[in-house]
């Protein structure tokens, strides 16, 4: 594996699967495949999960871990090409991708969605910067347009927790005061489309994800309707993806806050939600403290997701 930006680049899902639970079941096993191997961790943008299980999921393969705010402490950086630098940027992002590569043996990038720029956000044009001048295997940790090592660990934890073969997963879009990127819904919708499980999208009309992600998921906009018979309710705020309205917060209509009366309505579903969460805007707290919520161990998952990743970056190194 080259790089992880996508539910492609990991391949057969059992074989990932049963990679994680190899993983999962000894996580010290490989403590000398990492041995004098370097990750850099680049941040673009905030984090809590992905920041500390990537380390600990490195560390736990015996790796040595630098990690980089880019915000914090660096030169601030130019990423577009042409432009006259007698700005505040000192250093250009392309002279800088390749000398942090030559510091290390894989990257980690966070390069959120600018919100402003759809076309450049959903060519992915920071992650690809990495991907092309770095030499040296790249993976997302949450990128413009997807969000793989959290939409990884989120199947691993649907797998766990799963009572039946085909189960039925709701992703539904819920409420939040500021404008999200789509990057966790599409690369939930994504993943879970690369399963046989039953894969319902709820969402309130305008904030359509990209068909592309979509795919041959049933989008239903009777939010009711889709909870029925749920086995899994994943709940994320999303902002507008469709012109001209991109980017942009349409509604923040509480109806949409998943609260104990709509999970009354599934067949005793777990609740899911990649964290950090809003509470009472994306979920009640009843909701979030219930026996049936699984947010702790799904975000628990991320430092398996994470070592799956590096353990088979390792291998091909
Ligand atoms: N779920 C997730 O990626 O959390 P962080 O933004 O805290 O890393």
């Amino acid at each position: 594996m080259k790089k992880f930006t996508c539910v492609q680049d990991i391949g057969p899902l059992d074989k990932a699967l049963e990679d994680a639970r190899l993983i999962k079941k000894d996580r010290f096993a490989f403590t000398d495949l990492g041995k004098n191997k370097t990750l850099l961790m680049i941040f673009f943008n905030s984090s809590l999960r992905t920041r500390l299980s990537t380390q600990k999921a490195a560390m736990n393969l015996g790796m040595n871990v630098m990690v980089l705010d880019v915000n914090q402490g660096a030169w601030k950086l130019e990423t577009e090409r042409g432009v006259v630098m007698d700005g505040d940027k000192a250093e250009h992002l392309l002279e800088a991708i390749p000398v942090m590569g030559s510091y290390c043996d894989i990257i980690g990038v966070r390069s959120f969605a600018s919100l402003t720029d759809k076309k450049a956000d959903y060519e992915e044009k920071v992650l690809n910067q990495f991907i092309k001048f770095s030499g040296k295997p790249v993976f997302s940790m949450e990128a413009a347009t997807r969000h793989p090592l959290q939409s990884f660990a989120d199947l691993i934890t649907i797998e766990e927790f799963k009572t039946k073969e085909r189960p039925k997963v709701v992703l539904t879009w819920a409420p939040h005061p500021r404008p999200l990127p789509q990057a966790v819904a599409n690369s939930f919708a994504e993943w879970m489309n690369a399963t046989d499980y039953d894969f319902v999208i709820t969402h309130p009309e305008g904030y359509e994800l990209d068909p592309k992600f979509v795919g041959k998921a049933k989008v239903e906009y009777d939010r009711d309707k889709a909870f029925k018979n749920a086995d899994f309710i994943y709940a994320k705020n999303w902002s507008a993806y469709s012109d001209p309205n991109y980017g942009k917060v349409l509604s923040t209509d509480r109806h949409w806050t998943v609260d104990t009366k709509s999970m009354d309505l599934t067949d005793g579903a777990f609740f899911m939600h990649c964290l950090p969460v809003r509470r009472n805007m994306i979920v009640t707290d009843d909701v979030l403290e219930s026996e049936k919520s699984i947010v702790i161990p799904e975000a628990a998952n991320r430092e398996i997701s994470a070592q799956t990743v590096l353990f088979r970056f390792l291998k091909t190194l």
